[in-house]
């Protein structure tokens, strides 16, 4: 009973997601999300995204960039930079 009220909840979970990323971001904006989710946990925790503005999220992306490069890693391209600037501006301050 357990289970299979656990299975009931995740699929619920997982439609809830769905729909919610449908709803409430563009699919630039879920590539975005998904990526800063990914790449930017490489060297610290994942920042708030309602820590700065549209802009300064834009100047602060630049220099991550040049953090990675510095690093080794390879930086965003040009259609992933505007991915993840696209969501963080959804979520900015
Ligand atoms: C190569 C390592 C590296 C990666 C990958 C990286 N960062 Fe950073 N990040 C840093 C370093 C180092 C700092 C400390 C500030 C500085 O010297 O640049 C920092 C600081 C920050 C800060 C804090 C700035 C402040 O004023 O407190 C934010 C926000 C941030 N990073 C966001 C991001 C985002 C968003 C990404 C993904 C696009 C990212 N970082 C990926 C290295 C990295």
């Amino acid at each position: 009973m357990r289970r299979v009220l656990l299975g009931i909840l995740l699929i619920a979970g997982a439609a809830g997601t769905l729909l919610a990323a449908d709803g409430e971001f563009s699919e630039q904006q879920a590539q975005g999300k998904a990526l800063f989710e990914a790449r930017c946990v490489a060297c610290h925790q994942l920042p708030e995204p309602d820590m700065l503005t549209e802009n300064q999220w834009k100047r602060l992306l630049q220099l991550m960039q040049k953090r990675m490069q510095q690093a080794d890693m390879p930086p965003l391209d040009e259609e992933e930079f505007a991915q993840v600037h696209a969501y963080l501006a959804s979520q900015s301050k």
